[in-house]
C-alpha cells in the first residue's frame, strides 16, 4: 500500500503567479510581429514549454519562421520575462503556498519542485522560498515536456520515493496529465471544470491541509480514485 511521503509542486500558477509576466512578454512579441494574443490564448500556454509556446503563438499569427529565427524570438521574449521576474519579491508567493510547504516539512513530508521553467532558480531566490524544497527539478533538468511525466518522475527519484507515495500540485491540464501518467496522486489548483481529472481540486494552496492530503490515500475516500 502506498503512503504519502512527498509532495511535488509545479511553480507557475501554484506557488507564484508568473502567468501574467509570461503573458505580457508573449503579447509584446506577438505585437512586434504584427498581431495580438488574448488572455484566453494565454491559458493554452500554461505548463507548456517556451519552445512549444512560441510555436503555438506563431501558428495563431499565421507566421512561419526558421529554427534560428525561432531561437532568437524565444530569447527576446525571455529577456523581457527575466526583466520582470528579476523584480519579484517574497510578497508574490501565492496565499498559503509558503505555509503549506512548511506544514509538509514539519510533518516529515519531503518536497520538490517540478516545473517546466528554466527560470525557476531566479524566481525561488527572489521570493525567498528556495530553502523549502528538498529537490528542484525544472526545465534545465528535463528533456520531455509535460504531459510526459519525466519532470515528476525525476522529482520522485531525487526524493528517493516511489511515484505512488507522491502527490503532485498542478494548475495546468498537461501537468495533471503528466502526474497521472507518472502514477501519482494529483491535486489540481484552479477550476474543477478544467482540472476535473485530478483527485482533488482546490482554488489555491491556502485551501490545502494535511488532513486533505492524507485523505487522498484513505481507501474509503472518494478522492482516492485511480
Ligand atoms: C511553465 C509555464 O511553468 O514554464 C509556461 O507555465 C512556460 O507558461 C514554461 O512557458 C517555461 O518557462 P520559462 O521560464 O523556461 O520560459
Ligand atoms: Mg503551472
Amino acid at each position: 500500500m502506498s503512503i504519502i511521503k512527498a509532495c511535488i509542486f509545479d511553480l507557475d500558477g501554484v506557488i507564484v503567479d508568473t502567468a501574467v509576466y509570461h503573458y505580457k512578454a508573449w503579447k509584446r512579441l506577438a505585437n512586434e510581429l504584427g498581431f495580438d494574443i488574448t488572455e484566453e490564448d494565454n491559458e493554452k500556454l500554461k505548463g507548456v514549454s517556451r519552445t512549444r509556446s512560441l510555436e503555438l503563438i506563431l501558428q495563431w499569427g499565421g507566421i512561419s519562421k526558421t529554427d534560428a529565427e525561432k531561437e532568437e524570438l524565444a530569447g527576446r521574449k525571455n529577456e523581457w520575462y527575466v526583466e520582470m521576474i528579476s523584480r519579484m519579491t517574497p510578497d508574490e508567493v501565492l496565499p498559503g503556498a509558503r505555509e503549506f510547504l512548511e506544514l509538509c516539512i514539519n510533518a516529515g513530508i519531503k518536497t520538490a519542485l517540478g516545473s517546466a521553467s528554466k527560470n525557476s532558480g531566479m524566481i525561488l531566490e527572489n521570493t525567498g522560498i528556495a530553502h523549502l524544497f528538498n529537490a528542484i527539478i525544472d526545465g534545465n533538468k528535463v528533456s520531455k515536456p509535460k504531459p510526459d511525466p519525466e519532470v515528476f518522475l525525476k522529482g520522485a527519484e531525487e526524493l528517493n520515493e516511489p511515484p505512488e507515495n507522491c502527490v503532485v500540485f498542478e494548475d495546468a491540464i498537461v501537468g495533471v496529465e503528466a502526474a497521472i501518467a507518472g502514477g501519482m496522486k494529483v491535486v489540481g489548483v484552479g477550476s474543477a471544470e478544467v482540472l476535473g481529472m485530478a483527485n482533488l481540486v482546490i482554488n489555491g494552496l491556502n485551501e490545502m491541509s494535511l488532513e486533505k492530503l492524507y485523505e487522498l490515500n484513505s481507501p474509503e475516500s472518494k478522492l482516492n480514485k485511480e
